[in-house]
């Protein structure tokens, strides 16, 4: 493992992350990478530790990859769910980290539909005094920051697989898509993508990109531009990320119909001819084949780093692990 200087304790969000983290994630990432090509893909480095996978909210591929992730490292893994869970009893969800606590869990990976769930359980652990690391596995709109990192770490591995670093993103156009505002991993995506000197494109219908997603920008390396069409936003794109569009999360009719948005809004392999002919698509998943991305265009490996995001995710899991982990080893 490359020699580190992390300090970090909790991993809530990308927002302040500085551009030695990133790289020194990417730097980890591609590490365990290679450990996971290897015919024994298991290190000892968290042996003894206990992770706990705290998921308030539904998922698949972000809880099946920390579990892994997890194990790979010889940590051992405790599995929530909350609807089998005492939760369905009235427990709080303090209630419920502190009897992940009470059973020695040394770090636990947080998701719920609520913003700011995983920083209240970091803070109520730091209160106690207690060495617990919480990782933000997705909370409400905030922010999903292994998945931006994952998200990074698969760009910057492409254009150079074995020095994955942030400045390799210099210069190049990246176009996020789709339903921006219930969206964290955009959230978290924009942090990251505009950590150095690039350009992030914004598309979306006027109902899913509000025009304050314009702040974020503000004192970036990175240039960010809102289009409410998508054609300005993919021309010579080098990177295009379409987002699911959350129906779960749309409390209003904010769409006309869903035939209508993928006409407008959908990357299929026309529209692509607007980009880079290099051009690569990436979506965080789960995906609604047909309307944020064509079904022929998410299996065709040419353009598609969807399997390569899913693969990603468990390298750069086990570097966060490992670098909130390790501190704790003697
Ligand atoms: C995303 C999430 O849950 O925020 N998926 C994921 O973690 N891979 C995106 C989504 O649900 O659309």
């Amino acid at each position: 493992m490359p020699a580190t200087t992390w300090s970090r304790h909790h991993i809530l969000s990308l927002a302040d992350f500085t551009v030695t983290e990133y790289d020194t994630v990417l730097q980890t990432a591609a590490s365990f990478r290679e450990v996971l090509s290897r015919r024994t893909k298991k290190v000892p480095t968290l042996q003894g530790q206990v992770v706990a996978n705290l998921f308030f909210e539904p998922s698949t591929r972000t809880r099946s990859s920390f579990e892994i992730a997890a194990k790979r490292l010889s940590a051992d893994t405790l599995n929530f769910a909350s609807s089998t869970s005492s939760i369905t009893k009235g427990e709080t969800i303090l209630d419920t980290a502190k009897t992940y606590l009470a059973m020695g869990t040394d770090i636990m990976v947080i998701r719920h539909k609520q913003a700011g769930v995983p920083q209240a359980i970091a803070q109520e652990m730091d209160r106690l005094g207690v060495k617990v690391s919480v990782l933000n596995a997705g909370d409400g709109q905030h922010e999903h920051p292994s998945q931006g990192l994952l998200d990074l770490f698969t760009i910057c591995s492409l254009l150079e697989p074995s020095h994955p670093r942030l400045e390799l993103l210099k210069g190049k156009k990246i176009a996020i898509v789709g339903d921006i505002l219930h969206s964290r991993v955009a959230r978290s995506n924009i942090w990251s993508l505009t950590a150095t000197d690039t350009e992030l494109h914004l598309a979306a219908p006027p109902t899913l990109l509000p025009k304050l997603f314009a702040d974020c920008g503000q004192d970036r390396p990175g240039k960010l531009f809102l289009h409410w069409n998508l054609e300005s936003a993919l021309e010579g794109a080098d990177f295009v990320m379409t987002l699911r569009l959350q129906k779960e999360r749309m409390t209003a009719h904010l769409l006309p119909s869903l035939r209508e948005y993928h006409h407008l809004f959908g990357i299929t392999r026309s529209k692509l001819q607007l980009c880079k002919s290099h051009v690569k698509v990436l979506h965080p998943g789960p995906v609604n084949r047909g309307v944020e991305i064509s079904s022929d265009l998410m299996d065709d490996p040419e353009f598609s780093l969807i399997q390569n995001q899913v693969t990603s995710g468990v390298a750069v899991r086990m570097a966060l692990l490992y670098l909130i982990g390790s501190g704790k080893i003697s």
